[in-house]
């Protein structure tokens, strides 16, 4: 695979180092100054290119979608605290014909986390005793709150929640890689799910998973869904 590197930050830099040991190429790696408002991305610069994968930020990403699309290259979207622009990107998947992956969260752990909170929600979520909150921890450069994964972790939890209340507290401080805790707490009890990433080594994999996934693929798809194809989760 000859993949395109969207965002050269931290994350750029990780899916690099396991694309290698993959075997695969780097085509081009673009920053903010080659790419200022998606103006790097051609057809010329991306010819030949597989997949891109794009980790930039957030107000980077719609332009970054808009010009990969017209350059007829699949991709993989890791930047989060774009959601209010989906519509406008299932728009562009579509007229485009590209195939595109996204995801708050590319890391195989948190994917199964996502399935075991879904599951939580359905079993302690019903009784009305529980109230159900959510605590997420992220280093201090990370500019979307609540994070993205947080989000999604509402979105799993909401329809089975019999109590109103659901409290969400966000802490951006040093340099934590990303800590979820999902809560549900009753007179008597509390129980509590945690996920505590360890570094960001296990978001590249996942991204370098979806790139190989996409390939050949037309359509947007939620990495959600792709784990659980991939694991044979039904
Ligand atoms: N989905 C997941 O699993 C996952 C995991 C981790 C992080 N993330 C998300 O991924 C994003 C990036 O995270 P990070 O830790 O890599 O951030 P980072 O270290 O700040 O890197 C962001 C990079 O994007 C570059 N950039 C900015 N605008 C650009 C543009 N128009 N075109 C190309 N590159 C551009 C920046 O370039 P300059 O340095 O020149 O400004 C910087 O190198 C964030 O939204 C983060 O929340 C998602």
């Amino acid at each position: 695979m000859r993949i395109a590197l969207l965002g050269y930050g931290k994350m750029g830099k990780l899916v690099e180092m396991i694309a290698l040991r993959e075997g695969w190429e780097i085509g081009i790696k673009l920053d903010m100054t080659d790419n200022p408002d998606g103006s790097g991305i051609t057809r010329e610069s991306m010819a030949g290119i597989d997949a891109a994968i794009e980790f930039s930020q957030p107000e980077a990403v719609l332009p970054n979608i808009e010009a990969t699309a017209r350059a007829g290259v699949n991709m993989v979207v890791g930047t989060t605290g774009w959601s209010d622009k989906r519509s406008e990107v299932e728009r562009i998947v579509s007229e485009s014909g590209i195939g595109l992956v996204y995801g708050a969260n590319f890391s195989v752990g948190m994917n199964l986390f996502f399935e075991v909170v879904a599951h939580s929600a359905r079993l302690i979520g019903m009784l009305p005793q529980y109230d159900a909150y959510l605590s997420e921890e992220h280093h201090r450069t990370k500019k979307d709150a609540p994070s993205g994964t947080a989000l999604n972790i509402l979105d799993l939890m909401r329809p089975h929640l019999a109590s109103p209340n659901l409290s969400i507290a966000c802490v951006r401080a040093g340099s934590i890689p990303g800590t979820h805790v999902v809560g549900f707490d009753s007179e008597a009890d509390t129980i509590i799910l945690e996920h505590r990433a360890r570094n960001r080594q296990g978001f590249a994999e996942g991204a370098i998973m979806a790139a190989r996934w996409i390939a050949g693929k037309k359509g947007l798809y939620d990495f959600r869904r792709v784990f659980r194809e991939i694991a044979g989760i039904k």
